[in-house]
């Protein structure tokens, strides 16, 4: 077994239905991630830009103020819990933790895929307790580009903000059951945005955005992209422990040969906002608060985490969350000290350094780096 059961299953797991194959494999997600190691070996290329030091900030870090505009709503800071479970019963505590949290700092939250609770209607407690516990803040409905007719309701299980519609063909192409056909991908997501009165958000799951993918879904409508780069969690990587298991040695195979496939988190910013006016979530591999004020220094809204809150999620409080979110914060305002920004709007106008990999891989898809390193 390569890794050790942390929940156990429930007899329903066992049964060979199409829902209870969504609820396994759900649990099965949470504790790969929990015990190997399912992180990229690439990095995210925040390491290639740097913020200019001023040392004369002429600001009082303790006035320094956090609050930004997420989709039309306050949030208390360019911070999103991202999405990541539900669907099972053994999500709820989890997903209970974490929206106490968000609601104590203030900050916007997803929802794991909610396909399994629209399939099997007794797991939409595992979802609905997010708002429950986060009655005040921006909360992100989450479904799959092939389910369109779910997406109305989607929204209202939770009485969502904001849908995101999330993409993972890399997770797909490598799972043991995937589903490879993405055909009309982008007519569904167009449904979706018709069909329901919240702004829509596509996100990526840990494989990025690129300037084409974000052009074809700003034609349609979208409002922003959340760009799940490369950095972070790698889906490659589950799926991979995943057909270990199952003693699937093709499939594993695929997992170890695609684990860093990708757009990593910071190229994907850019191509993103070089290319539309999208607003961008950036979530993938943030993991400091410096890593969040470089993600607003090239334009994004707002950053995302989701791997380093699980742990504190399953094992601990939801004070330990607000911890872990709070060490994120603290960086931030220290990075907004360091750069003379009194507001999280103030990064734009900040010049970076932007070197090394970066730098190449700008200048070979044409992306003038200099104008990205800007500031006016
Ligand atoms: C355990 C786990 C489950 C996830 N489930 C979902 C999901 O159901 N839907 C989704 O859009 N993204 C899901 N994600 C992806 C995250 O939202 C995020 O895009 C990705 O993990 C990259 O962020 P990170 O590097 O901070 O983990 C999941 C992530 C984790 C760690």
């Amino acid at each position: 077994m390569a890794h050790d059961r942390l929940f156990g299953l429930d007899e329903s797991d066992y049964e060979e239905t199409e829902t209870s194959l969504t609820r396994r494999r759900k649990i099965e997600h949470i504790e790969i991630c929990l015990a190997e190691d399912v992180q990229c070996r690439r990095s995210t290329m925040f390491e290639d830009i740097d913020l200019v030091h001023n040392a004369l900030p002429e600001i009082d870090k303790s006035k320094i103020d956090l609050t930004s505009n997420f989709f039309g709503l306050r949030a208390s800071a360019p911070l999103v819990i991202a999405g990541m479970t539900g669907g099972h019963p053994k999500a709820l505590s989890i997903n209970e933790r974490l929206a106490t949290a968000a609601e104590e700092l203030g900050l916007p939250i997803g929802v794991g895929s909610q396909r399994a609770a629209l399939e099997d209607p007794s797991l939409v407690d595992t979802y609905k307790v997010v708002r429950e516990n986060a009655p005040s803040v921006p909360l992100i409905a989450n479904i799959g580009a092939t389910h369109v007719d779910l997406a109305v309701d989607a929204v209202s299980m939770i009485e969502a903000d904001i849908l995101a519609v999330h993409l993972n063909p890399l997770q797909e192409a490598v799972q043991p059951e995937g589903e490879c056909n993405s055909e009309g991908v982008l007519e569904n997501i167009a449904a979706i945005v018709d069909s329901v009165d919240v702004p829509v958000i596509v996100k990526e799951t840990g494989a990025g955005i690129s300037s084409d993918v974000a052009s074809s879904l700003e034609e349609i409508g979208v409002d922003g992209v959340d760009v799940g780069g490369v950095g972070g969690t790698s889906w490659a990587a589950v799926e991979y422990f995943r057909a270990l298991k199952d003693d699937d040695d093709v499939k594993a195979q695929l997992g170890l040969q695609f684990w860093d496939w990708g757009i990593p988190t910071a190229l994907s910013i850019i191509m993103v906002l070089d290319s539309t006016e999208l607003d961008v979530i950036a979530t993938g591999g943030v993991r400091t608060g410096l890593d969040i004020a470089k993600a607003l220094s090239l334009g994004a809204i707002a950053a995302g985490v989701a791997h380093p809150l699980l742990r504190p999620a399953t094992f601990g409080s939801s004070l330990d969350v607000v911890v872990e979110l709070e060490r994120m914060l603290e960086g931030l305002r220290v990075a907004m000290y360091l750069t003379g920004c009194s507001s999280v709007t103030d990064f734009s106008s900040r010049q970076l350094i932007i070197k090394g990999r970066l730098v190449e891989a700008l200048q070979s898809l044409d992306i003038d780096y200099k104008k990205v390193a800007g500031g006016t």
